[in-house]
């Protein structure tokens, strides 16, 4: 069984087990004294089932059940040992016929084991990893508060009602008061306590974390306002000038739809850039009505820091009526693409996006007869690959050598078949891949922000490019004498999925990752956090959102190693700027396959990744989900050499960027 599946089996018996106890304290509570006994068997049957999840999630990592081990299952454990000792006794009474009042201290306890279930389950979901001493007390004190408030309600039906007319005799009211003592001392301790929790909660956090290595800054005051790129084109290359401007516009797609857009030069996807290695590109961005700004990141492509567009932290956004010119070198070849990374949630949904690709120089791969471009993204519902929604046909005639680049611009992943031919995965995220195999009938998982090149030799017969199993849609690549393209293509949605981790041979690689001068953990859940400011039901990373995630140190040169694990149901393609990552392994299985650089790898739910790259490209980097919503909501922060500081302010760039 998947760690996801665990994850959801466990809030399941988690859910059974609150709604035992609180069956069990009903049940005594109303004096059904047969019922009871069953109800609290099942409730103690429930837990011991739910330390049996706990265990068997442990053993997938500790990140998944740090909470309920040192906090959630003690609580319940103290809590439904104490039900149970003062429950049983009389339940037992009850049993063997004897008339028995009402326990009040049997149902309070019940109460109470309820309470913590909920409590441990409520920790889960609003805090979860890693737990504090402040959500331990406020958690604990807020336990108690309900036994205390329960005990009220249970034990003086009536008391304050005025049909008490008849003065309580002296041990009634010496009871009354005692009473009243434990209920006010019981009370003042809670809100104590839990108000020291909140506090300690409230301590702010490191902004740095060093990853096991020194903090000392390795050059001292870089700016990243002077990390730009070179300005002249290796020797043989070509200067490539664009202009890109962003604007609202209403797209009309093939189908006749139209996108309420906002587009570079009017289009969706924007204008396809492409260079031939070492040339230089130059890419101005004019920002006509987008009342938010803009920025151009260039994904995937480890351009200088002060080139990678992200507002507040490398540049102002760009607003309406102003420009900002990026230049850089195109030292790596492959597919990419270039997005606005100023909310970016929306502008890039709304159609701020195109592709970049990059070929060899001439003569050191053949140029494929066909090969197309094709961002994937999503308009409203509609899949529009390459400026096309529904059905699109393209010649190819047999025998020419084909290669697909497939882009994944939307913030979900999507699943890519392709029917009627062998075909090799040449290429990952820009990057080749060492000896693909030939591959046919499976599902490529392709990661939000990610790419795929697909490279076959053309048949005689029609390919069909299908997307997320729609078989209606997609692209057909047509031989001229084929006249069947139009027919039937299997049902794809059954092919298994191409592990990655497993394809194509291994190689040496630059640098020895078990050897890493750093190492960071990010662990990906929702919870209660501070996002931008405001407390949010947030996408976090350890327990905090953007941009109160400690910033991550290294230093030029150093070989990083990072471990993102998944404790939540949705799945986080995880992208660094800059850099690619290697991939080591996947739950703990390495990857065994050809060398896999990426720049977005897709962490679903349970899952954890490692990853090492050697930190070659000083500046002050993005670390975010793709998800782009994800990343809004706080799934975002910053990887920063030592000694490089940021001049701009803004959404990205608040906070520290200093070192301690
Ligand atoms: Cu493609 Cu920070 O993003
Ligand atoms: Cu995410």
């Amino acid at each position: 069984m998947s760690t996801g599946s665990w994850i959801l089996l466990d809030h399941v018996v988690a859910l059974l087990s609150i709604a035992a106890w609180f069956a069990a304290g009903v049940a005594l509570a109303l004096r059904r004294t047969r019922l009871t006994p069953a109800v609290l068997g099942t409730a103690v049957l429930v837990t011991l089932l739910r330390v049996g999840t706990v265990v068997m999630l442990a053993g997938r990592g500790w990140w998944f059940v740090q909470e309920k081990v040192l906090l959630g299952l003690p609580m319940l454990g103290a809590a439904g040992v104490g039900a149970v000792l003062l429950a049983g006794p009389h339940l037992l009474a009850a049993g063997r016929g004897r008339t028995v009042g009402r326990s009040v201290r049997a149902v309070v306890a019940l109460f109470t084991a309820a309470y913590a279930a909920l409590a441990g389950l409520v920790v889960t979901f609003l805090v979860g990893y890693p737990l504090t001493a402040g959500t331990a007390v406020i958690t604990v004190s807020l336990v108690c508060a309900g036994a205390l408030l329960t005990a009220r309600v249970v034990a003086a039906p009536g008391e304050s009602t005025a049909e008490v007319d008849v003065a309580p005799a002296p041990e009634d009211r010496r009871a009354i008061s005692r009473r009243r003592f434990i209920a006010w001392t019981g009370g003042a301790v809670v809100v104590t306590t839990a108000g020291a929790g909140t506090g300690l909660s409230f301590l702010p956090a490191e902004s740095v974390t060093r990853g096991g290595g020194p903090g000392r800054p390795s050059r001292a005051g870089l700016s990243v306002a002077d990390l730009r790129g070179a300005d002249a084109p290796a020797p043989g290359g070509t200067v490539r000038r664009h202009v890109l401007t962003a604007q609202q516009a209403t797209v009309r797609l093939p189908s006749g739809r139209e996108v309420d857009a906002w587009a570079f030069n009017g289009e969706v996807a924007g204008p396809a850039l492409t260079a031939t290695e070492g040339d230089l590109v130059e890419v101005r961005l004019r920002n006509a009505d987008i009342e938010d700004g803009v920025t151009l990141h260039w994904h995937g492509y480890d351009v200088p820091c002060g080139e990678d567009g992200v507002p507040g932290v490398t540049q102002r956004a760009v607003p309406p009526g102003a420009d900002f010119v990026y230049r850089f070198r195109a030292d790596q070849v492959g597919t990419y693409w270039y997005h606005t990374h100023h909310a970016s949630h929306i502008g890039v949904r709304k159609g701020l996006y195109g592709s970049l690709v990059v070929s060899p120089r001439a003569g050191q791969r053949a140029d494929e007869q066909v090969d197309l471009t094709l961002p994937v993204h999503t308009f409203d519902g509609t899949v529009v690959i390459a400026a096309r929604d529904g059905r699109t046909e393209h010649p190819a005639p047999p025998g020419a050598p084909v290669r697909l680049r497939l882009i994944n611009t939307d913030s979900d992943p999507h699943r890519i078949v392709l029917a009627g031919t062998p075909f090799r995965l040449a290429a990952v995220d820009g990057r080749d891949l060492n000896q693909p195999g030939e591959v046919r009938d499976v599902g490529l998982h392709l990661p939000a922000g990610g790419r795929y090149d697909l490279v076959f030799r053309m048949p005689d017969r029609s390919v069909a490019l299908v997307v997320d199993d729609d078989r209606a849609g997609g692209l057909r690549l047509r031989p001229p004498a084929d006249a069947s393209a139009a027919t039937h293509v299997a049902d794809t949605s059954g092919l298994p999925e191409l592990d990655l981790l497993r394809y194509g041979a291994p190689a040496a690689v630059p640098f020895d990752p078990g050897r890493a001068d750093r190492h960071f953990t990010m662990v990906l859940d929702r919870g209660i956090a501070m996002v931008n400011g405001r407390p949010a039901y947030a996408q976090t990373v350890n327990g905090r959102g953007h941009p109160g995630i400690p910033d991550q140190l290294v230093a030029d040169g150093d070989v990083v190693r990072m471990t993102v694990v998944n404790r939540s149901l949705e799945t986080h393609p995880w992208h660094l700027h800059g850099h690619s990552v290697l991939i080591l392994s996947r739950d703990g299985t390495p990857s065994t396959g050809s060398p896999l650089w990426v720049d977005t790898f897709d962490v679903r739910p349970g899952e954890t990744w490692e990853v090492a790259f050697r930190a070659t490209n000083p500046g002050i980097w993005m670390n975010h989900c793709h998800n782009l919503p994800h990343a809004e909501q706080g799934m975002m922060l910053r990887l920063r050499y030592a000694g490089v500081t940021t001049p701009f302010g803004g959404p990205h760039g608040e906070g520290t960027a200093h070192d301690h």
